[in-house]
């Protein structure tokens, strides 16, 4: 996928099953054209939920926050990199083809894993997409969870966090709005920012470095990742239009 120019709504797929997520991606795609999926759904339902995602149009960040030894984690960005969709053969013209795509777009790891695991990562990735001619996933870090608290040394722990992403080539960070305007300082355009803990009013969850998404799209994140807000609302539809209208307004 190619860098965004402008802000992008992520929905966070936290549902336990596939069925559950298909019906949000029928609702909200193309409204959304991004999902995230993490451990709770992966682990319910594994590649063929990324498939079914890829297949209905949409991209796929593969949030798994890999944090092991190198290899296995070279290995795993290598598989996540190519997860396929071969559900069905298309005519095309007098031939028939495979429909293969590779709908993940981004990954996480935890930056704590360090140097070693960082490269292994991006290795991972530079390798299997060489080898397949597709593009390269983003490779993001994970700095310091949003459902930490905030704390005076937070935004030095996130910058020394994204300074060792940076160094170990990876194309940018998660962190909390809260830190996104340092590092989009420090580290410039051409590194991702992604900003979970979006919420527009009281009800924060678990999180506690919260944010509206105006705040965050001021702050320069790139990637919004929105999960509960709408998930769990009553209407997601409408709760999806009104944040939507907040992210192209924000500019103004
Ligand atoms: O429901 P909510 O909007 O809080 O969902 C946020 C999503 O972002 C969750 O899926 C969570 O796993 C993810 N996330 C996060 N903080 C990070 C990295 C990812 O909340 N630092």
């Amino acid at each position: 996928m190619q860098r965004l120019s402008n802000p992008e709504i992520i929905l966070a797929l936290d549902v336990s099953t596939l069925k559950e997520a298909e019906r949000f991606v029928d609702l909200l795609y193309p409204k959304i054209k991004l999902f995230k999926i993490g451990s709770q759904l992966f682990t319910a339902s594994g590649p063929d939920v990324v498939k079914m995602v890829g297949d209905k149009g949409g991209n796929v960040f593969l949030d798994l926050k890999f944090h092991d030894i190198p290899n296995t984690v070279y290995c795993s960005i290598g598989t996540g990199s190519t997860i396929s969709i071969v559900p069905h053969q298309v005519d095309v013209g007098e031939e028939i083809e495979d429909n293969i795509t590779f709908p993940v777009f981004m990954m996480t790891v935890h930056i704590k894993g360090g140097r070693p695991m960082l490269e292994a990562a991006v290795k991972g990735a530079i390798e299997k997409s060489n080898e397949l001619k597709i593009e390269k996933p983003f490779i993001v870090g994970v700095t310091r969870l949003t459902s930490e608290d905030d704390s005076s040394d937070k935004l030095t722990e996130v910058l020394q966090a994204a300074q060792l992403a940076k160094d170990s080539g990876l194309d940018g960070v998660v962190c909390s709005v809260l830190e996104a305007a340092k590092v989009r300082e420090v580290y410039g355009k051409d590194f991702i920012i992604v900003t979970p803990g979006i919420r527009q009013g009281q009800v924060t969850d678990d999180q506690k470095r919260t944010a509206t998404v105006k705040q965050a799209v001021k702050a320069g994140s790139d990637f919004l990742v929105i999960g509960r807000p709408i998930i769990q609302s009553k209407n997601p539809l409408k709760t999806t239009e009104e944040i939507l209208g907040d992210l192209y307004g924000a500019g103004n």
